[in-house]
């Protein structure tokens, strides 16, 4: 049921508010400052032992872990270390009794993420599956399973998954945090805050669907199109620049931000759009720098910043802003018009969205 909505993929977008306040709910006791480890679905794992982190995953799942690692680190000074599944195993990685290795899937079947966690079980680390499927096979093969609680996802496309399972990484970092004494009580409540406010931000974000359908008018004749950001906001880069190929077959690449004058650079001329997120957050200053970079060089700019940035607009060709938030939250944000963007493209270039050429919702053949 598509509950009035064209394609899955657009009521699933619109469903992120609800997805997040399901993937929260029942674990964060605000009032105390503490993640409720048994109803986050850890209970055989003793999250006290735990020295190193390794997430495999694969697709937008993968990027969810890259991202989130940046806040795992943050809160727990744990080295995390994010694989692609197909290629980890290969490599055999080390792994110990004291690694966490989690298993990052919104099926919970995809075979390459099933191989790795089985590989790092067998090697003595312990396992989590975040899945959001119930009774899936990943989760079988982990020791602990915590599930996201998005609600089924039918689009091919990943979307209201990858911010379920951001939310899900987040209070599995502060949870290691509580455990190990690496965050006070206060400072867990103040995170806790900012994660009960991503609903309704979100909300307010989609609102921008009409404007960037107007938009999408620009992009779906581009041979190929430039996503860069920093920090967080270069997995944001490379998710939309994986969607903008999935969904309208249109060539895109997601760069970090810094990368560019390292060759990517070479690229630019009048004919390409760069898609530049860059909200105010630290990195800021140096993404603006590296859109005048772009801009130098002929190249047309769609900015993605924060509402009202006067600055980053009048440097830009177009601009979507996006309410203003914290660093941990702008992620969250700035995923939906790059999600929107790669919906109304596919829909002007008339490619079937929900079930892109070439693709399976989840993938079993290795
Ligand atoms: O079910 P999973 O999360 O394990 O799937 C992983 C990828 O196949 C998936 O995210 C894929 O990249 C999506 N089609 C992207 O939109």
């Amino acid at each position: 049921d598509k509950n009035g909505y064209d394609h899955y993929m657009l009521k699933e977008i619109h469903e992120q508010p609800q997805a997040v306040a399901q993937t929260i709910k029942g674990r964060l006791d605000r009032d105390i400052g503490k993640i409720n480890l048994e109803n986050y679905g850890i209970s055989k794992i003793n999250l006290k032992e735990i020295e190193r982190i390794q997430i495999v995953a694969c697709g937008t799942s993968y990027y969810a872990g890259c991202l989130a690692r940046y806040f795992i680190e943050q809160f727990t000074r744990i080295p995390v270390e994010v694989d692609l599944a197909s290629e980890s195993r290969y490599r055999t990685p080390t792994v110990t009794a004291k690694t966490l290795s989690v298993a990052l899937s919104q099926s919970g079947e995809t075979i390459d993420t099933l191989q790795a966690i089985k590989f790092a079980k067998e090697n003595g680390a312990k396992t989590l599956a975040i899945v959001n499927m119930p009774g899936s096979t990943i989760a079988h093969n982990c020791h602990d399973e915590s599930l996201i609680y998005a609600g089924p996802e039918v689009g091919v496309a990943s979307t209201k998954a990858l911010s379920a399972q951001i939310s899900s990484l987040i209070i599995l970092g502060l949870a290691l945090a509580q455990e190990q004494k690496k965050l006070s009580s206060e400072k867990i409540a103040e995170y806790i805050d900012e994660l009960v406010k991503i609903p309704s931000l979100l909300e307010k974000t989609l609102t921008l669907s009409s404007y960037i359908e107007h938009l999408s008018k620009k992009f779906y004749n581009a041979l190929s199109i430039l996503f860069i950001g920093r920090g967080p906001q270069w997995y944001v880069a490379m998710e939309g620049a994986l969607k903008l190929k999935e969904l309208s077959y249109i060539h895109a690449e997601g760069y970090a931000a810094g990368e560019l004058k390292h060759g990517p650079i070479a690229l630019i001329d009048e004919n390409i759009w760069s898609v530049c997120i860059a909200p105010k957050d630290s990195y800021y200053e140096k993404t603006i720098s590296n859109i005048e970079e772009i801009r130098a060089r002929g190249g047309k700019i769609l900015a993605v910043g924060t509402e009202g940035d006067e600055n980053l607009k009048s440097i830009s060709d177009e601009f979507i802003g996006v309410p203003e938030c914290s660093e941990l939250i702008q992620p969250f944000l700035t995923t939906v018009p790059l999600h929107l963007l790669s919906y109304w493209v596919a829909v002007k270039k008339g490619t079937d969205v929900d079930q892109p050429r070439n693709l399976a919702k989840s993938v079993t053949v290795e």
